[in-house]
């Protein structure tokens, strides 16, 4: 089971970033977080960030052949990257949207996720914990396909 996690613009920002929303936990927190989950579930990950739209499509066509599944919080560009949604529809591994926050409860802006209807499904609003739910559910179902 290989997993690609993947974060959008500013999350390279976290601890530093709006800590009242995002919290105080820095961004090598997180990806410490998931690497040490996934070393104990026996899961192979690689967790990237870019702050860049052509990069993380990039990464996402790179995974093709290379991952059984993407978590993604594609950041801001969730509520407006339609480029995003056709790069996660052109490639056939399942992937899950995960939010920090709860987007829902935020600006009105934040409410929309054009990124969401090329995924399984979204996690809003569970902090650190939405990416090792996603990575659960993404290992669970490739579990049920063997
Ligand atoms: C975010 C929510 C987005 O609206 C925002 O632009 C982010 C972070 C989250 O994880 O809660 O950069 O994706």
């Amino acid at each position: 089971m290989k997993i690609m996690v993947l974060n959008g613009p500013n999350l390279n920002m976290l601890g530093i970033r709006e800590p009242d929303v995002y919290g105080s936990k820095t961004y090598s927190d997180l990806e410490n977080y998931i690497e040490d989950y996934c070393t104990k579930k026996g899961i192979e990950v690689t967790v990237l960030q870019s702050n860049s739209e052509g990069e993380l499509i990039d990464f996402i066509h790179h995974s093709l052949g290379a991952y059984d599944g993407i978590v993604i919080n594609p950041g801001a560009y969730t509520h407006y990257s339609y480029a995003i949604h056709d790069a996660l529809a052109s490639v056939d591994i399942p992937a899950i949207e995960v939010h920090l926050s709860n987007i829902h409860k935020r600006e009105e802006f934040r409410h929309k996720s054009v990124t969401a209807p090329a995924c399984t499904g979204q996690i809003a609003g569970l902090g650190f914990r939405g990416y090792l739910l996603a990575i659960d559910f993404l290992s669970e179902e490739a579990s049920c396909r063997d």
